[in-house]
């Protein structure tokens, strides 16, 4: 049986890349890092994996859908068949979209539809919220909307500060992104 070949998509630390590297059988291969931003720590981290690496800067292009159309080249090139967004930082386009249809798979550190956007653990913990969590969801054209495949929930403990919460929630993630990408691609 060929296993299916991944591509992680990130811009900076790379802590999910790491915990999914180091996940152990994952029934895929991750085999390429596809990053936006030159000099994100996360390159480092693929580099000691030996991951090979597609780093690009999105100011040099003359739209998303031309920076798009050249990274669906590459993961065709590359036979990738799915794609594991793990703090990527970008709004996922039609280009990228329709050619890998069912096949982006994005982790949001907040129980979906619940706080969604860039800051969701500070804007969960200023809400001052009981309970949070983490979201695994297939990607479509909104901004953390699309069919949700796996929760986890968080408490918000009496104690916590927001570098706390954000720590127990990163360990989550770190446990829930291989948990799921074994099931999803389980042949
Ligand atoms: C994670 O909290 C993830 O849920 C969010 O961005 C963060 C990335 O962290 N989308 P890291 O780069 O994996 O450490």
């Amino acid at each position: 049986m060929t296993r299916a070949r991944a591509a992680v998509f990130a811009s900076g630390t790379g802590s999910n890349f790491e915990a999914i590297m180091n996940a152990g059988e994952l029934n895929c291969d991750i085999t390429l890092l596809v990053c936006d931003k030159p000099g994100a720590t996360v390159i480092k981290k693929a580099e000691a994996f030996h991951v090979s690496t597609f780093v690009f800067d999105a100011k040099t292009y003359e739209s998303k859908a031309v920076y798009e159309q050249e990274i669906v080249e590459k993961l065709q090139a590359e036979n990738i068949e799915w794609v594991f967004l793990a703090g990527y930082m970008r709004i996922v386009g039609p280009t990228f979209l329709n050619a890998y249809e069912g096949r982006i798979i994005n982790i949001h550190p907040s129980l979906l539809p619940d706080f969604p956007g860039k800051d969701a653990i500070g804007d969960a913990f200023r809400a001052g919220v009981k309970e949070t969590g983490v979201t695994i969801h297939y990607v479509d054209e909104g901004i953390d909307t699309g069919p949700i495949i796996a929760q986890e929930k968080v408490l918000v403990k009496e104690d916590d500060t927001l570098d706390t919460l954000k720590n127990r929630i990163h360990q989550v993630e770190h446990q829930l992104y291989p948990r799921v990408i074994r099931q999803l691609t389980t042949k």
